[in-house]
């Protein structure tokens, strides 16, 4: 098997709380009990994803953020969670990440930082998943120079469309002048009421508009989901037969259709 085969996916939406932690999580839970060896990288200075999982480093300890200033390697930084598979390269306690976004703004051209970080221990994996923050900075200008695609959770709302305008154009800016093959591959529609008109029209609106590039399974809004980040560990563990577990298990085989674990 090649590094190839290690695929990098950025979760990114410019709005706050449309699902993309929660996905990260739980997608990644979901992947990695297929066997998927897998990394979630928390980019977002908030440290969810990590938080969620119950990692956090001590206040010493080198983060993300480290690894972005290129003075830690990845492979140095990542934590082990209590799920099996399933891997957390965190993100610092403070304001350290958000020092480091403001050093990467004085760039003139951006660096691929997290790209080169992730290609040293690229074979390792079969699945990194980034965790962006709620922002089209450098940040997430990094995480989609790192990645082979975009994968944008969709808000059951209105205006939820409207959201994707801008981060297509960041995409389409990062493809022609830093990461020549990027795209939105993934829409996932999350916190979807079904039984709601509003759900289904925004549904119906995101599988109009993108066809095929929407997941056929949507993620419910489902409590055992917003819970399960204080009981740090995944929907997957925490409420096994939820519905936000089983559809996150459904995005996690339609994701990894056709594909195999590693030989390891
Ligand atoms: N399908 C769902 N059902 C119920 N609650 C959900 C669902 N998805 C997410 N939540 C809850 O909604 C809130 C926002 O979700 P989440 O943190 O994943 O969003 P985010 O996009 O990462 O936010 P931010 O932009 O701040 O990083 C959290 O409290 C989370 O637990
Ligand atoms: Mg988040």
């Amino acid at each position: 098997m090649s590094d190839s085969d290690t695929i990098v996916l950025a979760i990114s939406l410019q709005k706050g709380g449309v699902g993309k932690t929660t996905t990260a999580i739980n997608l990644g839970a979901a992947l990695a009990e297929r066997g998927f060896r897998t990394l979630i990288i928390d980019l977002d200075p908030q440290g969810n994803a990590s938080s969620g999982l119950g990692v956090r480093p001590p206040e010493d300890a080198p983060t993300i953020a480290e690894v972005l200033r290129r003075e830690e390697t990845l492979d140095s930084i990542i934590e082990p969670t209590a799920e099996k598979n399933l891997f957390v390269a965190p993100a610092p306690t403070g304001q350290a990440l958000a020092e480091v976004e403001a050093q990467l703004v004085a760039e003139m051209f951006p660096q691929p930082r997290l790209k080169d970080a992730i290609d040293a221990c690229r074979a390792d994996w079969d699945y990194v998943l980034l965790d962006c923050p709620p922002t089209l900075g450098r940040l997430t200008v990094n995480a989609f120079m790192a990645a082979d695609a975009v994968l944008a959770p969709v808000q059951c709302q209105y205006f939820a469309l409207e959201g994707l305008r801008d981060l297509s154009e960041v995409v389409k800016q990062v493809r022609q002048a830093l990461n020549p093959t990027l795209e939105i591959a993934h829409y996932l529609l999350t916190m979807s009421e079904g039984s709601k008109k509003l759900s289904s029209e925004v549904e119906a609106e995101l599988r109009s508009a993108y066809g095929k590039k929407v997941f056929r399974s949507s993620i419910p809004y489902n409590v055992k989901l917003a819970e399960a980040p204080s009981m740090e560990r995944s929907v997957l563990k925490h409420a096994s037969t939820s519905k936000g577990a089983l559809a996150y298990r459904d995005v996690a085989k339609e994701l990894s259709h056709g594909r195999t674990p590693k030989a390891r």
